[in-house]
Order: structure tokens, then C-alpha cells, then sequence
């Protein structure tokens, strides 16, 4: 036969969002609430904080969360909402109430899949209920017909950054190995109703970001080296028992790893900014080297004897990591950072706030974010090599300061920018012939930022009427992005 090129006919084009991020209804229909349930907004420049409160003096107060800053809520405090604070994901852009429209946009752009989470605190309130709450369950029901209706194929994230609080307060979160078995059954109801029309599932949101912010990753309320690496042990044993379980429910199902990763690079020639670099690139790639390779790698034991870190486990999870290891391996990646031991050079930022140098070579956006022509091809491959297994890219895109004027978004960026990526992702195929099932755009229609919390960093091809305040009238407007990304499917990327 001749050469195949492009994109293969059956690619999953599409987009992506987080319950938390996007539903709104924080306590509806019986919904509990969640780890992000207590977070303010912040901005590019300000964290956004974990409210508390002691209920014994009834001290209140705020605690930095976002990434990688100290994260100390007082000794006998717990999280919780407070009265006069604003919380985005208690109304976020509504979705709850607004499905049916928002999935009728997403049709008519053509997606073929759509990524979204099942918000674990409106199955099991408390988390560690022992019955699931129907109406939660009613939710997804709907949310699934209508994308049946339009032969959307529907991509969900078990735990995207929405840990039930209560397994944060009484547990402690991801450190407690009982949290593997709450998740175990939160995951067998979902997957046990759902499983003939959801065939793709992931089980951790960024499992990585357990290293630089363990409350969002897993509710940790005590972030020692320790209780992080004990939290990544227990999520990586509790996928593993997902995998197990899905796979006999239903063999025609995969249950996917999902990795923030980035391509970095470093700023000098000097090998010793090379082993810098090799070495971060062992932290971020310890989370897929388990989950998906299915073994912890020798570098991470050395490191845990350095530290002093000892496990609580058994040989039994080692068992259940090499024989239940992740299907296929779905990433984020938004663009590069740049690292170096030298001097200090101009700093920068990007996914999971990595406090690199900047880059003289790529634009940024307003929150230092790059764009990077060549990052997907590059990610594609790093991991492609390592594990040769199916990937999925399953978040990527720009966040912009999206202006609405006369009915109309002119975010030309926005198109710049995946116009770069999607064209990197497809030089992936056509020169290395990597096994890529699919492309989500992050936050296809405008949602809450995970990292500022705020609603002017957007990211959607649909513009949502509301504003860092929570004013606004939810309105859905198409971008010009919205009409471009449309042809990109219709065509499927030959015209990239
Ligand atoms: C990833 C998360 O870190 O990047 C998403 O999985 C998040 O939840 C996305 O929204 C973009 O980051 P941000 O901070 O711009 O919302």
C-alpha cells in the first residue's frame, strides 16, 4: 500500500473540562462538597487559598495553596467555606443547568469525544458513604444521553482536583489507605452503570501534581515529603484496582493514566544543567514510569532511602502495579519550560507553576504560559519511547483575556496557538508514527481556572457571560476560534 498520512480516520477530536471547574451546583441534588469547594480565586500573581476554620476558638483564616507555596492550615483548623468569601466553583459556568446547550455546541463543532469529569462528591457525598446518592448518578445519566443523542464519545476522569472533603478533614486525604477503598467503590458504581456507553476512563487527574500541590491532588492537609509520597503510593495502587475491576466488568473497556507533562529544556550547555534536567524530568516521569510501566523505577527507591521515606505497603501492591499498569497513557501539555543552575535568569511560569527561566526563543501569554511549535512531537515522543503505549493527548490550549465586543470573540491567538500544536501532534504521526488515539482542547467552553481560580484566564471556543465576581449572565457565545476548530475536524487536520 502507499504511505498513510495524517491523521488516522477514527481520531477523537474534541475538548475537555473538570466538574469542578465547570458544573457549578456545588450542593445540589444531595452534591457534598469537595477540596475545591474551599478555594478563593486568586490571579497570576496572588495563590489561591484553602479557607479554614477552628471550630473550638472559631478562628478563621486562609492558607496558600497553589503550587508549590507553603501550605500550612493551624493545627485543629479544618477547610470549609466561609461566609463573605467568593468560591468559583460553587456556580463556576453552570453547566448543571446548562448541558443540553453545551453539548449541542460541542456537536456542532463535530467533536467526536468529549472529556469530562464525574464529580466524585455528587456520588458519595461524604466519600465515604455507603450508599451512592441517586440523584448524583440522574445527573451523568442525562449528561450521557445527550451525547449519545450526537455520537459524542464521552472520555471521563474519575478524580479531577475534586477529592469529597470529608475524606480530606476526618482522613487526611490520599495519605490514609483507606481512601483506596472509597475510591474503589465510588469507582465500581460509575463504572458498573456506565460501562456500555463510556468505554475510556482515566482515574487521576495529573497524578504528578501530587508533587507540587498535594491538596489539590489528593486533599493532603500535611504536604511532608513523607505523606506525598505515601499519597502517590495509595493512588497508584487505587488505579491499579480500577483497572482490575473495569477490565472485568467490561473487557472492552481502557482506563488511561493522565500525566501533566512538559518538555523541558535547559538554558545552558553545561552538563551540569543537563543532569538538572534529566533529573526533573525522573520526577515528573516516576508517575507513568509506575502507572503505566507498572514498577517503581530504582532512581525513586534510592531517593526514598536518601529521604528517609518508608512506605506503608505490601507485596501485594507490587503485584497489582505490574499486573494491572494503566492501557494507554493520556497527558496535558501546554507548552515548555526552561531550567539552568546558573545565575538568575528572568523568571517564568507555566502548567503547574514550574518556576522556570524564560524562554528568548517563544512568546508567552499574560500568565507566561509558551507557546511551543515543536512541544507536542516532542512530549509525543519522549513518551512514546519510554513505554509504547497508546497516547492521548488530553488537554492543551491557551488561556487568554478573551474580549466579547458586538456579539463576537476575535481570539485569533487562540487559533495561532493550536494551529502550532495540532500541526507538532501531527508531525508526530506522519514522521515518528507514534500511536496517538485522540485530541481534547482544554476547557472547549469557558470555565473556572484551576491555578488562579479566576474566569478572565479562558480558555473555551465558546465564551460564557461571567466575570471574576461572579456577575454576568451565562450567555454562551461561539469564538472565531469555535467556527476555525470546526473545519480542523471536519477536514480532520489535513489542512494543518
Ligand atoms: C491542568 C488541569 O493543570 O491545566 C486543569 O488539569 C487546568 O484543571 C488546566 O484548568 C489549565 O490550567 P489553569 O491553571 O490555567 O486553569
Amino acid at each position: 500500500g502507499g504511505r498513510r498520512m495524517g491523521f488516522p480516520e477514527n481520531f477523537l477530536w474534541g475538548g475537555a473540562t473538570a466538574a469542578n471547574q465547570y458544573e457549578g451546583a456545588y450542593l445540589e441534588d444531595g452534591k457534598g462538597l469537595n477540596t475545591a469547594d474551599v478555594l478563593t480565586n486568586g490571579s497570576h500573581t496572588e495563590a489561591r487559598k484553602v479557607t479554614w476554620i477552628n471550630k473550638k476558638t472559631n478562628k478563621k483564616g486562609h492558607a496558600p495553596v497553589m503550587w508549590g507555596e507553603k501550605f500550612e492550615i493551624p493545627e485543629g483548623a479544618i477547610p470549609a467555606v466561609l461566609e463573605d468569601e467568593y468560591y468559583p466553583s460553587h456556580t463556576a459556568t453552570d453547566f448543571y443547568h446548562h448541558y443540553k446547550e453545551d453539548i449541542a455546541l460541542m456537536a456542532k463543532m463535530g467533536f467526536k469525544v468529549y472529556r469530562l469529569s464525574i464529580n466524585w462528591a455528587r456520588i458519595f457525598p461524604n466519600g465515604d458513604d455507603e450508599h451512592p446518592n441517586e440523584l448524583g448518578l440522574e445527573f451523568y445519566d442525562k449528561v450521557f444521553d445527550e451525547l449519545e443523542k450526537y455520537g459524542i464519545e464521552p472520555l471521563v476522569t474519575l478524580s479531577h482536583y475534586e477529592t469529597p472533603l470529608n475524606l480530606s478533614v476526618k482522613y487526611g486525604g490520599w495519605v490514609n489507605r483507606q481512601l483506596i477503598d472509597y475510591f474503589e467503590r465510588y469507582s465500581a458504581i460509575v463504572i458498573e452503570r456506565y460501562h456500555d456507553r463510556v468505554k475510556y476512563w482515566l482515574t487521576f487527574n495529573e497524578i504528578n501534581a501530587m508533587d507540587l500541590a498535594p491538596y489539590i491532588a489528593g486533599g493532603v492537609l500535611d504536604p511532608t515529603p513523607q505523606n506525598r509520597a505515601q499519597a502517590a503510593h495509595n493512588q497508584f495502587i487505587a488505579s491499579a484496582k480500577v483497572v482490575k475491576l473495569a477490565h472485568k466488568v467490561d473487557e472492552k473497556i481502557k482506563v488511561g493514566q493522565m500525566l501533566a507533562f512538559q518538555p523541558l529544556y535547559s538554558y545552558t550547555c553545561d552538563p551540569v544543567d543537563q543532569v538538572k534536567i534529566m533529573e526533573l524530568n525522573q520526577k515528573m516521569l516516576f508517575y507513568s514510569d509506575v502507572q503505566t510501566g507498572g514498577k517503581y523505577p530504582e532512581y525513586r527507591w534510592k531517593q526514598y532511602e536518601r529521604e528517609g521515606i518508608v512506605l506503608d505497603d505490601s507485596p501485594e501492591d507490587y503485584e497489582l502495579l505490574a499486573k494491572y499498569p494503566a492501557d494507554f497513557l493520556s497527558f496535558s501539555c501546554y507548552g515548555s519550560s526552561v531550567f539552568t543552575t546558573h545565575q538568575e535568569e528572568a523568571k517564568s511560569s507555566g502548567n503547574l507553576g514550574s518556576n522556570g527561566v524564560k524562554n528568548p526563543y517563544l512568546e508567552t501569554n499574560a500568565w507566561g504560559w509558551t507557546t511551543d511549535p515543536e512541544c507536542l512531537r516532542i512530549a509525543l515522543n519522549t513518551l512514546w519511547d519510554r513505554y509504547r503505549k497508546p497516547l492521548w493527548i488530553v488537554e492543551n490550549g491557551i488561556g487568554w483575556a478573551d474580549v466579547l465586543e458586538d456579539g463576537k470573540v476575535h481570539d485569533d491567538y487562540r487559533i495561532k496557538y493550536l494551529k502550532a500544536n495540532i500541526k507538532s501532534m501531527k508531525e508526530a504521526i506522519d514522521i515518528d508514527g507514534i500511536d496517538l488515539l485522540g485530541y481534547t482542547m482544554w476547557g472547549c467552553i469557558d470555565l473556572v481556572s484551576a491555578g488562579t481560580g479566576e474566569m478572565r484566564k479562558r480558555y473555551g471556543f465558546v465564551y460564557v457571560d461571567r466575570d471574576d465576581q461572579g456577575n454576568g449572565t451565562l450567555k454562551r457565545t461561539p469564538k472565531d476560534s469555535f467556527y476555525w476548530y470546526k473545519e480542523v475536524i471536519q477536514n480532520n487536520g489535513s489542512e494543518i
